[in-house]
């Protein structure tokens, strides 16, 4: 289609290890799952085209190492991002806390002309795992948290399951074009 606008975003997944990055990646992308965990090491990306309204973009996606010693990313890694993904465990409340220190170290780093209107998008992951009764309250107060902080998308998936893993990056591809 000539007229169509072509955009490359470069987004940023962000959040503690084992709460599902590569999972819903590797969901998303080549519609595969693994039970078995495997530590990311370092950063690698990912690179995936959808339609968003009159727009062809082309979505760069790069996961991150949860575990603090394979981290090692430095500024320039971070900058140019147009949109930041920060991932938690809807079943894990420890991994919804260090939320807050994911944004604001994305902020530190990536250190964007207006870190107030930054998008950020917030993915609640593990939906599907069964019993876990503070649930609802862990997605009450990430939603909060996302709220105070200029409401910031928050979508609860299953990467496992499939389940709103589309939308979510839909989103995701959404809020980086209002940064782009
Ligand atoms: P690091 O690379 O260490 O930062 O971890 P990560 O955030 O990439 O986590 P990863 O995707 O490797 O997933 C960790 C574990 O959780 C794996 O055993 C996955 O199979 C499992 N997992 C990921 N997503 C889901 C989910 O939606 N539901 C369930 N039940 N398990 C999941
Ligand atoms: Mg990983």
């Amino acid at each position: 289609m000539p007229d169509q606008k072509r955009v490359l975003l470069k987004v940023i997944v962000l959040g503690d290890s084992g709460v599902g990055k590569t999972s819903l990646m590797n969901q998303y992308v080549n519609k595969k799952f693994r039970e078995q965990y495997k530590a990311t090491i370092g950063a690698d990306f990912v690179t995936k085209e959808l339609q968003v309204d009159d727009k062809h973009v082309t979505l760069q996606i790069w996961d991150t190492a949860g575990q603090e010693r394979f981290q090692s990313l430095g500024a320039a890694f971070y900058r140019g991002a147009d949109c930041c993904v920060l991932v938690y465990d809807v079943n894990a409340p420890k991994s919804f806390e260090t939320l807050r220190k994911w944004h604001e170290e994305f902020l530190k780093q990536a250190d964007p002309v207006d870190p107030s209107t930054f998008p950020f998008v917030v993915i609640g992951n593990k939906v599907d795992v069964e019993g876990e009764k503070n649930r609802m309250n862990n997605m009450r107060k990430a939603r909060e948290w996302c709220d105070s902080r200029g409401n910031i998308p928050c979508i609860e998936t299953s990467a496992k399951e499939n389940y709103n893993v589309d939308v979510a990056f839909h989103c995701v591809a959404k809020m980086a074009l209002t940064h782009e």
